[in-house]
């Protein structure tokens, strides 16, 4: 029987007090992907920033920088917010609101209706500037609220302070000031400058911003035919606009005086 004969590693030829060293190199994958990451490294090193300068780092070949890259995420999310924004602004907050909370009087096309001012014609009661709209929206016309807008027109004829035959005469004239020739030497353009030109200007022109409407343009709250004019001024008139302050927050107030305003330019007024 023999033994089966060991099979003796190559060794080293290198030899310590009888221990020799078994020659067992790195497989060859191993030494290549090491001489590869090294020239990678390097590659690197060419490319991107890397090795401090004397004055600046390397920026390197390809001029990458992180702050650079986080600077543009910051632009295109911008960007994309912008863009929202402007698909939004095709139906603004405000026409929602308004759709919801004004259009009931107003009208969804905000022209009004008899007894509800028209909000696009260039006729505004209290002024079109923005503080104005805010507060009259805000603080209502005729409400409770302690900030409201106040606005009366007398009932001359229920109240006894003019006879029926002068107020339709009056009432003529009225409906007549919108028209090509008012008569302004007649008897009722008299009565009209004792009895209504301090709240209604010098022949129905209006005083700008006290909320009495203009009285010689087309634009009719009410209606400007005689008879409506006659029982505007039988009755009087004591129109409600609702104070909003509690219902809507201040940018909801703000982005409706936007719409309107908005929509009124857009009207040309
Ligand atoms: C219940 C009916 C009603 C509702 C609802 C209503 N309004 Fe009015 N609004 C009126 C009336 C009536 C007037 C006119 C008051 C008067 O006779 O002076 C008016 C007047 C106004 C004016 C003043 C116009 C001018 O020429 O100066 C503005 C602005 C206005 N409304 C905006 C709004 C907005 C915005 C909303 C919704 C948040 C709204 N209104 C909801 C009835 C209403
Ligand atoms: C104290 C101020 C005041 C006096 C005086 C006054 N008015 Fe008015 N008048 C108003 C106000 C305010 C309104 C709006 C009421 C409303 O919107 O509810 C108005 C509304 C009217 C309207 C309705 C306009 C519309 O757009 O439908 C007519 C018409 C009118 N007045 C005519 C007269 C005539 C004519 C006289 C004189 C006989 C007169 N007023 C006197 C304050 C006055």
């Amino acid at each position: 029987m023999t033994e089966p004969k060991e099979k003796t590693p190559e060794t080293t030829d290198h030899e310590w007090d009888g221990i020799t060293e078994f020659r067992n190199p790195v497989p060859r994958i191993f030494k290549l992907s090491y001489i590869l990451t090294i020239l990678i490294s390097v590659l690197m090193w060419v490319l991107l920033p890397s090795w401090p300068g004397v004055r600046d780092i390397w920026p390197g070949v390809l001029g990458y920088s992180s702050r650079t890259t986080v600077l543009e995420g910051v632009e295109e999310a911008k960007a994309l917010r912008q863009q929202a924004s402007a698909q939004a602004g095709a139906r603004p907050l405000g026409s929602i609101l308004f759709a919801d909370n004004c259009a009931a009087c107003h009208g969804y096309d905000l022209a009004g209706q008899t007894g509800f001012p028209n909000l696009i014609d260039a006729a505004w009661l209290w002024s079109g500037t923005r503080e104005e709209i805010i507060a009259t929206i805000r603080y209502g016309i005729n409400t409770d609220h302690p900030d409201t807008r106040y606005s009366e027109m007398p009932a001359f004829g229920r109240d006894g302070m003019l006879p029926r035959a002068e107020l339709e005469a009056i009432s003529d004239y009225v409906a007549s000031l919108s028209g090509p020739a008012p008569d302004h030497e007649s008897a009722a353009a008299v009565a009209f400058d004792e009895n209504c030109s301090a709240c209604h200007g010098a022949r129905g022109s209006g005083i700008a911003g006290s909320g009495v409407p203009v009285l010689d343009d087309a634009h009719w709250i009410y209606g400007g035919g005689t008879d409506a004019i006659l029982e505007t001024l039988h009755a009087g008139r004591q129109g409600v606009m609702p104070a909003w302050e509690s219902r809507l927050n201040d940018r909801q107030i703000e982005e409706l005086a936007d719409y309107l305003i908005g929509a009124a330019d857009a009207q040309g007024s």
